[in-house]
C-alpha cells in the first residue's frame, strides 16, 4: 500500500478529490497544515466509507478530554487520524483466518512514520505518535498522557449511540459479524467491560449518557426479539 501524503500541507478541496454527494463531504474544522493532509488521506483510505467519521469524532473527543491537561495536541491529533489505518478494507486481510490474527496496530505503526514525514509533520514527535497508537486499545496500559487521552476517546466511541452505529454497520460486511447476534454480543461486552477501563474523570463523565443509551438499547433488543434476534 502506497500512501499519498500531501507535502507542504496544502489543504486539498475534498469536492475535487472524489465524487461524493455534498452531504458526505467532511467540512469539520482543520487547523494545522498536516491535519488537513491527514484528513484527506483518511478520507481516501477509510473503507467502508462510514469509517471515516470515527477519526474526526475521535479528534473532537480528544480536544474535550484534553482541556485543562498538559499534553501535546500535535501528538494526540496525528495519532487520532492514523491509529485505525489497519482496519480499513484494502489495508486489512479479508480472509477470516488471516483477519483473526491481524495486527492493525502494527500496520498503522509501520506506515505512520512515512505518512507523517510526507505531510511535514514535526519529525521529533513521530515516536510519541507511534507510542500513543500502540497504547490506544482498552487492554493496553497507556504510559503517556497522550496515549491516555487517545485511548479514553477511542473507548467512548465504542459506547453510546455512535458505538451502536459503528457495531451494527459491520453486520454482513465484516466477516466477524454474520448477524445481529454477533453485533449485540459485542455491544454487551463493550457495556460490561469498557466503562471501567476509562482513566480520566472527564471521560467517565462523558460516558454516563452513552452507557445509559446502550443499556436501554440492549434491553429493548431483548424485549422485542427475545431468543429470535438472529
Ligand atoms: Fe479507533
Amino acid at each position: 500500500m502506497k500512501f499519498s501524503g500531501k507535502p507542504g500541507g496544502r489543504c486539498i478541496n475534498l469536492a475535487h478529490s472524489l465524487q461524493a454527494p455534498a452531504t458526505m463531504r467532511y467540512k469539520g474544522p482543520v487547523s494545522n497544515h498536516y491535519l488537513c493532509a491527514l484528513r484527506d488521506l483518511i478520507w481516501e483510505q477509510a473503507r467502508p466509507v462510514e469509517k471515516f467519521g470515527h477519526q474526526p469524532r475521535l479528534a473532537a473527543l480528544t480536544e474535550i478530554l484534553g482541556a485543562g491537561l498538559d499534553y501535546d495536541r500535535d501528538v494526540v491529533l496525528a495519532a487520532a487520524w492514523l491509529h485505525d489505518l489497519g482496519v480499513f478494507i484494502g489495508n486489512r486481510p479479508e480472509n477470516p483466518a488471516a483477519l483473526s490474527h491481524w495486527d492493525h496496530v502494527a500496520y498503522a505503526c509501520a506506515h505512520a512514520p512515512e505518512i507523517l514525514r510526507n505531510v511535514d509533520y514535526p519529525a521529533n514527535k513521530i515516536p510519541a505518535v507511534l507510542e500513543a497508537i500502540r497504547q490506544h486499545q482498552p487492554g493496553d496500559e497507556p504510559a503517556t498522557i497522550e496515549a491516555v487521552i487517545l485511548r479514553d476517546a477511542d473507548i467512548l466511541e465504542q459506547l453510546g449511540a455512535v458505538g451502536m452505529l459503528r457495531t451494527v454497520s459491520k453486520v454482513g460486511r465484516d466477516t466477524r459479524f454474520r448477524s445481529f447476534t454477533d453485533a449485540v454480543a459485542v455491544l454487551r461486552r463493550n457495556l460490561q467491560d469498557l466503562p471501567a477501563q476509562l482513566r480520566l474523570d472527564a471521560s467517565r463523565h462523558l460516558a454516563e449518557p452513552r452507557i445509559r443509551i446502550l443499556e436501554a438499547f440492549l434491553a429493548a433488543v431483548e424485549d422485542e426479539a427475545g431468543p429470535n434476534l438472529f
